[in-house]
């Protein structure tokens, strides 16, 4: 069972400025809540209480701020500094006394993930002892992913980071499960040309060993990226439509950590009146009002 699990929210937002100049792409707003909760309410749908996010020096005192050490939600949240972009499977490296020989799942800290029956794909892959799980989605520009190709009987059969030609029209998502060897395997591992401890090469050993499961996410599915204006405003637009069409929140770690146990009325209570003025206050205290289900 994975009972821990990665946020990584460094980088340096290049491609959002001069929005991420001086404020973290991860604190970025999705409409109505900063990026980040998206991907942490993914993991916590996992079932995973004990959290380290890993952000830049520089923006840590804000995540800090935001997020504190968790016990709001009824779970622990520690903090840890990837000072410069050296890829994504450094996460692993700077997280190994975090994970302590553990199994850990990791996401990337802009990534939205969305859809009916995905808490149950979570707590699958999160129940499973050795290997990894990675998630397949079609996309229309493969070519800005990894990129996963599958033989003749959908098995995975190579992966490859940002391809000029994509064999296929099947990124990675970024939200890796991995068993307790993840660590040592990402020690193995050289920097790409672009001077990243690249999570595709990781991915691709747990692929030679005959260890990785990919689970595509249907069209049912949302996976949304942020990282551009364009794609930020349409993450933003996305969330706002389902959330007033459904009278549902999409992300709120409130409504998960109460639905689970993690956290009885009182902790709801306390963030319905720090945001006692905004339609998300509004929302806790609704769903006090019906006794916590949706
Ligand atoms: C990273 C990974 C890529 C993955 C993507 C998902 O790309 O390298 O394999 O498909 O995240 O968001 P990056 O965001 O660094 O461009």
């Amino acid at each position: 069972m994975t009972r821990k699990g990665i946020v990584l929210a460094g980088g340096s937002g290049s491609r959002l400025h001069p929005l991420t100049l001086s404020v973290s792409k991860q604190l970025m707003p999705v409409y109505d809540k900063p990026l980040i909760y998206y991907p942490l309410c993914t993991l916590l749908e996992a079932g995973i209480r004990d959290l380290l996010v890993i952000t830049t020096p520089h923006d840590r005192a804000a995540f800090e701020r935001l997020l504190g050490d968790g016990r709001q939600w009824g779970v622990s949240i520690a903090y840890a500094e990837q000072p410069r972009p050296e890829g994504i499977a450094q996460a692993l490296l700077i997280g190994a006394d975090f994970i302590a020989g553990e199994p850990v799942a990791l996401v990337l800290g802009d990534n939205i993930f969305h859809g009916h029956g995905l808490a149950g794909l979570l707590r699958s892959a999160a129940a499973r002892h050795s290997g990894a799980t990675i998630f397949a989605y079609n996309v229309s520009d493969p070519g800005r992913y990894g990129v996963v190709s599958f033989d003749a009987s959908g098995r995975a059969i190579e992966l490859e980071e940002k391809p000029a030609q994509p064999r296929s029209s099947h990124a990675v998502t970024g939200l890796y499960f991995y068993d307790a060897d993840a660590v040592a395997l990402a020690r193995t591992l050289r920097p790409s040309a672009r001077g990243e401890l690249e999570i595709t090469d990781l991915n691709r050993a747990y692929l030679a060993r005959g260890d990785l499961r990919v689970e595509r996410l249907g069209p049912g599915f949302a996976w949304l990226d942020t990282g551009t204006h364009e794609s930020l405003l349409d993450a933003a637009n996305f969330i706002n439509v389902m959330q007033a069409r459904q009278g549902l929140q999409i992300a709120c770690p409130e409504e998960i950590a109460l639905a689970q146990g993690w956290i009885g009325a009182a902790e709801v209570e306390a963030m319905a009146r720090r945001c006692q003025s905004s339609s998300y206050g509004r929302y806790l205290q609704a769903l006090l009002a019906r006794g916590g289900a949706a």
